[in-house]
């Protein structure tokens, strides 16, 4: 890795071409999530917080500006490449968990390391040892619709975590839990946090938001808070 900042963006758009209409969800956003970070992410519905989460973890790539990860110019890279990439620097966890429904808890979580080439003893192994990380031990060969939405959410942190990615993406992670469920689902992430895992978290509820490091606010495709040119939201 190269040592800067886990991921630059720079005056990033992104625009959607949708039956011959163009959709400007981002507007030009700049953004600096240095190793560590704890940001939360806030703004109204169809701001444009998924489609900027999107691309800071290399699922996709902006229609314009500079977007840098993990030291790479996303612009400079092959789809192979990218998807390598991801696989070494950024876990992603979904509101909607994306879980593979017939695969077992360990199966889902051993996932991003068959693309690494790690053997099946090594990989079961691996995933165990992070199942049992998110109190999930004994979960081990339940599949999703065995188990409990909080559950669930935390086999899909565990996965994110398996490759020991240094950014953590997450979008709306409580969104679909119970209060007392999200609350140790946060307070796992903050347990990663602290160990230096960085934490992007997109919340719709402004207590969740509040307990991370720094917030940003998304209107319109743009980050209006803090105002740009302050060089707050540049980290
Ligand atoms: N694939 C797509 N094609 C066309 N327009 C899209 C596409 N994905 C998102 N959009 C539009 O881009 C804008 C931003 O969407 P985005 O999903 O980023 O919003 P969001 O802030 O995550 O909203 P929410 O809080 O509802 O999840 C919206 O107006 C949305 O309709
Ligand atoms: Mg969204």
């Amino acid at each position: 890795m190269s040592g800067g900042p886990a991921i630059v963006a720079v005056d990033v758009t992104r625009t959607y071409q949708l039956d011959g209409v163009s959709v400007a969800a981002l507007r030009g956003v700049s953004l600096t999530v240095p190793d560590g970070d704890y940001l939360s992410i806030v703004g109204t519905s169809g701001s444009g917080k998924s489609t900027l989460m999107h691309l800071l973890g290399g699922l996709d790539r902006p229609t314009g500006g500079t977007l840098m990860i993990g030291g790479r110019d996303v612009a400079t890279l092959s789809p192979a490449e990218m998807a390598r990439l991801r696989n070494e620097t950024i876990g992603f966890v979904f509101q909607s968990f994306h879980l593979l429904a017939r695969t077992t808890a360990r199966d889902n979580v051993a996932l991003p390391l068959v693309y690494r080439g790690m053997g099946r003893r090594e990989r079961r192994a691996r995933a165990a040892e992070m199942l049992d990380r998110v109190g999930l031990a004994h979960r081990l060969d339940h599949r999703p619709n065995q188990m409990s939405g909080g559950e669930q959410q935390r086999v899909a942190i565990a996965r994110a975590l398996v490759t020991a990615p240094s950014v953590l993406l997450a979008d709306e992670p409580t969104g679909n839990l119970d209060s007392t469920t999200g609350q140790s689902v946060l307070a796992l992430l903050e347990s990663l946090n602290a160990e230096g895992v960085a934490i992007v978290l997109v919340t719709h509820d402004r207590e969740v938001a509040a307990r991370a490091g720094r917030q940003i606010v998304m209107r319109d495709g743009l980050i209006v808070d803090p105002a740009p040119g302050t060089g707050d939201g540049d980290g």
